[in-house]
């Protein structure tokens, strides 16, 4: 089953000179680019794609963390590509993250965990709207793809 999902790579990401990184491990999973770019998200746009967490204890340092420099966002296309990029990703909390996906090997701290990943079908249609205008996503055939 075909899914679009997105995928931000947060501030740590540029800070710690981790994007070349983790873009390359979604490449070589086989999920496909379909679009991308890097912006610097205004509050505004950070209180609608958090607005699930809006009076939660760590929102407003949610907000200031993901506003703090910029950052890039992707839509990846594959196979049930929303549950096998949040499994690349790993749990939350980098210290609990299991070695082998991009938090547990490279993060330590809950809210400083490097990258974005939509958690449901829903989650990725608002989510992908919200950073990409339809003729945003391309729709095109890698040389090896085969299609079924
Ligand atoms: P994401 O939405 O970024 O893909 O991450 P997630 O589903 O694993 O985590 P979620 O519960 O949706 O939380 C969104 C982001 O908020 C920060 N956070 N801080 N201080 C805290 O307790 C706390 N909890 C979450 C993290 O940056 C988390 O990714
Ligand atoms: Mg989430």
């Amino acid at each position: 089953m075909k899914e679009k999902t997105l995928v931000l790579l947060k501030p740590d990401a540029l800070n710690r000179r981790l994007v070349g990184e983790i873009i390359s491990r979604f490449e070589k999973k086989g999920l496909k680019i379909v679009a991308m770019k890097m912006l610097w998200m205004s509050r505004e746009m950070a209180e609608k794609h958090y607005e699930v967490h809006r009076g939660k204890g760590f929102y407003e340092s949610l907000l200031d963390y993901i506003t703090s420099a910029p950052i890039i966002a992707m839509v990846l296309e594959g196979d049930r590509a929303i549950e096998v990029v949040r499994r690349m990703m790993g749990k939350t909390n980098g210290v609990e993250a299991e070695p082998g996906t991009i938090r547990g090997d490279y993060s330590l701290s809950v809210q400083n965990n490097l990258v974005h990943g939509s958690d449901s079908a829903e989650s990725a249609e608002r989510e992908i709207k919200l950073f990409f205008a339809p003729e945003e996503i391309m729709e095109y055939r890698l040389v090896d793809e085969i299609w079924i």
